[in-house]
């Protein structure tokens, strides 16, 4: 049926009275954001045959889909977002033949469909021949001098949500899962690895095979080649990054394999095989990307003291929440991101206890407020289930879906009871593996399993399609922040901070603390705290943000600081320290 009939059938059902709500059929989401009709063609399986070209910067090669068809359907519409198509192949049993097919008009983001005529006899697979053009935005080329070695180029990916059709023509909707194997053939100085099976050592040719057995949405499609080495911690746990970096990122990670049992006794079993993690040159967009199989991750994480593996347990929580349940549409992106969360401070309170997370909480649900207050607290913005058709899916990507989607889960917790919660969400994670939900269908599927038979009032309704906060969200408190309220006061009152009573403080002190500093304090408080805590010379990229984020409002502060920031903002790719506000993400 095509998206436009599901509309007429959707309002019709809509409009019937003297129903429940309860009773009526939940209909297949629409993706505002894809060229595809899934319903009439859609693909189940990829086989790409890529050259990396570091010279002309571009992709060339081959992506060839095993396709499933309803038997009336005509066309194969795949997403293509400046992609230059050569060529189309049918293949069928026996033979092979040209097939005919038109490239519409591109839009903003969009990209354009790729149409593709299908013998009426439909064919069993279809081969594209295609190659990459310069402006491609989920391709980053680095030159040698944007990598840590300083010696060898680097390029990597970045598929969500909408740019996987910039290097792959393909049915980039989340609602779309397939299988994929890959060849890529790269430089031999250099290797190649993918969100699939990977190599640990460099090849010979340049020549990589991959595979990925799961099903997979588009927007998780995901390659890095560089001067890459690897360093393993588990049986099933390791590191990719340059050479220079590889022990750094290996003593970082070291906890890797605890964080996946922790999470596999909280959750069910992890289905994704090996759990690694690449470390990527600084210009990458994210802090981290939970591509399956194989984490990207921004070297900022890199503290030193491992004070930043909370992003580790948000990537890994993500094959879970995401990976193995994904949103179905962009304007369902909460339920990626919300149980991601939620699911990164189970793991954190589970290693290091609840005085830990709740830290994280805390900073969390700050975030929140301040991300309200700028979109206005009666914004539709502030909705968890998002309104985006006609807009960028990146506009729905804030702070809403993970620390409102985030304090949802922890209220209904808070509600249920921790017990009855964790093996909701563990049946939660069965009943939904590899299948794409949206807000609707997950609204429907807590209150048959969970909500009904407690006869619980909680109004989900409010949470999901309503602005701002609901009033009776849990309450989140943390010791370890009112011991650091009380130095504040005391440092804002008479500039006093000694190292005795902050010894202890982890990262998520300095932050709360640098965070409430005033703006206005006379220049010689600034300079003592620098001097003596080192704040501009952190290796902590989260304090060092937040002291240079607190220097753009405090005047003498951005005289003396100027230099670092400048610096700061050249170097780090990573989108939350980049955009304002309300775009953190
Ligand atoms: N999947 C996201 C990154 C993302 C979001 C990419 C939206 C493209 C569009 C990833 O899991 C993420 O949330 N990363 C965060 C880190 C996390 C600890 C909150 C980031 O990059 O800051
Ligand atoms: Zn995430």
């Amino acid at each position: 049926m095509t998206k436009r009939l599901w509309f007429v059938f959707a309002t019709i059902l809509g409009c019937q009275t003297g129903k429940q709500r309860q009773d009526l059929p939940i209909l297949p989401a629409i993706d505002h954001h894809t060229y595809a009709h899934p319903e009439e063609a859609v693909i189940t399986h990829l086989d790409l045959d890529l050259v990396v070209d570091f010279n002309k910067q571009l992709l060339n090669g081959t992506a060839t889909y095993r396709i499933k068809t309803d038997s009336a359907a005509q066309f194969l519409i795949l997403d293509v977002n400046g992609l230059q198509i050569d060529s189309v192949t049918l293949i069928f049993q026996e033979s092979n033949q040209p097939a005919t097919f038109i490239l519409g008009e591109p839009k903003p983001y969009l990209g354009a469909p790729l149409t593709i005529n299908l013998d009426v006899k439909h064919p069993e697979k279809v081969k594209i021949y295609y190659k990459t053009t310069p402006g491609a935005q989920a391709l980053q080329w680095l030159n040698p001098k944007q990598t840590y070695g300083k010696n060898l180029p680097f390029l990597f990916t970045q598929g969500q949500a909408v740019l996987t059709r910039s290097w792959i023509p393909i049915q980039d909707s989340p609602g779309i899962r397939f299988t994929y194997n890959a060849t890529l053939k790269v430089p031999s100085e250099l290797m190649a690895v993918m969100s699939a099976t990977n190599p640990q050592k460099k090849s010979a040719d340049g020549v990589y095979g991959f595979t990925m057995e799961q099903p997979i949405p588009a927007y998780l499609m995901a390659m890095a080649v560089g001067d890459l080495s690897f360093s393993p911690i588990s049986d099933r746990c390791g590191v990719y990054a340059e050479p220079g970096m590889l022990e750094a990122a290996a003593f970082e990670m070291a906890e890797i394999e605890k964080m996946v049992q922790t999470t596999e006794d909280l959750y069910g079993p992890y289905q994704w095989g090996r759990y690694d993690l690449i470390v990527l040159p600084p210009s990458f967009p994210f802090g981290g990307m939970e591509n399956p199989r194989l984490t990207f991750a921004t070297p900022t994480i890199i503290a030193g003291d491992r004070s930043l593996t909370s992003l580790v347990a948000h990537e890994l929580a993500h094959s879970w929440s995401g990976n193995l349940v994904t949103n179905a549409t962009w304007e369902d992106f909460w339920i990626n991101e919300g149980h991601t969360v939620y699911l990164e401070r189970r793991i954190m309170e589970a290693l290091y206890g609840k005085e830990y997370a709740d830290m994280l909480a805390l900073l969390g649900y700050q975030d929140l407020e301040n991300t309200i207050a700028d979109l206005g607290d009666t914004s539709t913005d502030t909705h968890l289930k998002l309104a985006l058709t006609g807009r960028d899916p990146d506009d729905g990507m804030n702070d809403i879906a993970y620390e409102k989607g985030a304090l949802l889960l922890r209220s209904l917790e808070e509600e249920v009871g921790r017990d009855r919660f964790d093996r909701f969400l563990k049946k939660y994670f069965e009943d939904f593996i590899f299948k794409s939900i949206s807000t609707e269908q997950w609204e429907r599927y807590v209150e048959n399993h969970l909500l009904d038979s407690l006869k619980i009032e909680f109004n989900l309704k409010n949470w999901l399609y309503q602005p701002g906060l609901p009033t009776d969200h849990a309450i989140i408190r943390s010791t370890k922040f009112k011991e650091v309220d009380v130095r504040l006061r005391e440092f804002v009152r008479i500039g006093r901070l000694d190292r005795s009573s902050t010894r202890n403080w982890t990262s998520h002190e300095w932050i709360h603390f640098i965070r409430h500093l005033p703006t206005d304090l006379h220049a010689s408080f600034y300079e003592k705290l620098d001097t003596v805590f080192q704040f501009s010379n952190s290796g902590n990229a989260e304090i060092l943000a937040a002291w240079l984020e607190l220097s753009i409002k405090s005047k003498y502060l951005l005289d003396h600081n100027k230099n670092r920031l400048e610096q700061f903002l050249f170097e780090v790719g990573r989108r939350k320290f980049l955009l304002p506000y309300i775009l953190h993400y």
